[in-house]
């Protein structure tokens, strides 16, 4: 054990939440709500997870909710830790990487490794998602959804206006981007907020250095790789679509970039395929108003972001209840509801072709993506899939300064090197 996890265990012995643990709830007399610490507070996750509460409501749960705003989670993560170091965790939490497996490990998770054999995980989960939630030989956490980063999100009428195809490759996008400069239309909507910066680079870097080098930056964190010269390509690469972006590019929300696209302002966006959950709960339709593509270069690989909720440990004796909220949210009709309305996919394999057919383009692109175990799958760094929010605001960071500094790449690259160890 770490020094700093011996010092929170101190500390949560010494506010008696230790000794409570998994399935001591199941004697006591749970209370019918459970505390959700979440940040989904945009129009469309609003919208997902309200429709999460009803449907967790059917099934006995009432969700109670804590939602801190902010894209990305950069305060909500924050807020739950210092909750979990007051001795306040709330019941359920959404939370993944590094920080779970540390909490895991002193025993602030609720394992849910009941709720996985009779629902029968291994049969229905995909792999990878089984595996993000294990740890030592425990289930940790439910997942929820599957979202794809490498995303980008067009505007069909623009499109279809100035007869151009769908942005495939750098090709397209640059003739497709100088027509729409041409008309005064803005090619990409763009935000400098640094974790906007992040996803967007890893879309690009996965395309310029491919799957094998991929691999060696963000999962094996290997320094020195980052010294490679297809790390500066894709470092050009991300300063070159900045400049498609109109005026002095700003930080703002990420919403701010989808409205762009909403109100033919824009005309394309690289974002998470939440911004399609998004422009969905404003009315706007996914075959007909806006359609997604692979980011160029990223054609049938699955850059990855697995939304997850673990129940955390606390002195309220919930865990009958915690394991009942899991297994809700892993029923196939809540996974179809809730993803249909977010903009992911469900993290289930066993689902129909009827329900695959139902599905809107960019949802099925990505669901059939995953599943096919003959393509490429990555984990997002910038969502938490790989490295601790230390090592992850460093890169995000230095990607920042990159841009707004407008620092060299060479320079950036040793930085990049350096924050990615920085855990
Ligand atoms: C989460 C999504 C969320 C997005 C924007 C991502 O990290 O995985 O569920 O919609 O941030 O807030």
């Amino acid at each position: 054990m770490k020094a700093r996890d011996f010092w929170v265990v101190v500390f949560l012995a010494s506010a008696g939440l230790l000794p409570v643990v998994q399935g001591t709830g199941l004697a006591q007399t749970p209370s019918a709500s459970l505390d959700v610490l979440h940040w989904w507070t945009s129009v469309g996750e609003r919208r997902a997870a309200d429709q999460l509460g009803a449907l967790l409501l059917h099934a006995g749960v009432q969700w109670n909710d804590a939602a801190i705003p902010g894209g990305g989670g950069m305060a909500a993560v924050k807020v739950l830790k210092s909750r979990v170091l007051m001795g306040d965790p709330p019941d359920v939490a959404q939370l993944i990487g590094s920080t779970l497996t540390e909490w895991a490990d002193v025993g602030l998770v609720v394992p849910l490794n009941a709720v996985s054999v009779r629902q029968r995980w291994p049969q229905v989960l995909f792999p990878i998602v089984l595996d993000l939630v294990s740890y030592k030989g425990n289930v940790i956490a439910a997942p929820l959804g599957i979202h794809r980063i490498n995303t980008l999100l067009y505007h069909r009428g623009l499109f279809a206006r100035f007869g151009l195809k769908p942005p495939r490759t750098w090709a397209d996008f640059e003739t497709a981007a100088r027509k729409f400069s041409a008309a005064g239309i803005k090619p990409l909507a763009w935000s400098d907020e640094p974790w906007q910066i992040a996803t967007v680079f890893e879309s690009v870097l996965l395309g310029e250095v491919g799957p094998a080098l991929y691999q060696e930056l963000m999962v094996q964190r290997k320094s020195a790789a980052w010294l490679d010269p297809r790390v500066d390509k894709a470092l050009q690469r991300l300063r070159w679509l900045r400049s498609f972006s109109g005026n002095v590019p700003s930080e703002r929300a990420w919403t701010a970039s989808a409205r762009e696209l909403m109100d033919s302002t824009a005309a394309m966006v690289i974002m998470g395929d939440w911004a399609s959950g998004e422009l969905m709960a404003w009315g706007a339709s996914p075959n007909t108003d806006f359609a997604c593509v692979a980011v160029p270069g990223t054609a049938h690989m699955h850059l990855y972001s697995v939304d997850t909720l673990a129940m955390l440990v606390n002195g309220r004796h919930h865990a009958a209840l915690q394991e009942k909220m899991a297994e809700s949210l892993v029923d196939m009709p809540v996974q179809l509801t809730y993803n249909r309305i977010k903009g992911s996919v469900p993290v289930r394999r066993d689902i129909s072709a009827v329900s695959l057919n139902a599905m809107d383009g960019c949802a099925r692109d990505s669901w059939e993506t995953f599943a096919d175990t003959g393509a490429s799958h990555h984990p997002s760094l910038a969502h938490r899939m790989v490295a601790d929010e230390a090592a992850k605001d460093a890169v995000a960071h230095a990607l920042w300064r990159y841009l707004t500094d407008d620092l060299d790449a060479a320079l950036t690259q040793k930085r990049l090197a350096v924050a990615i160890r920085a855990s």
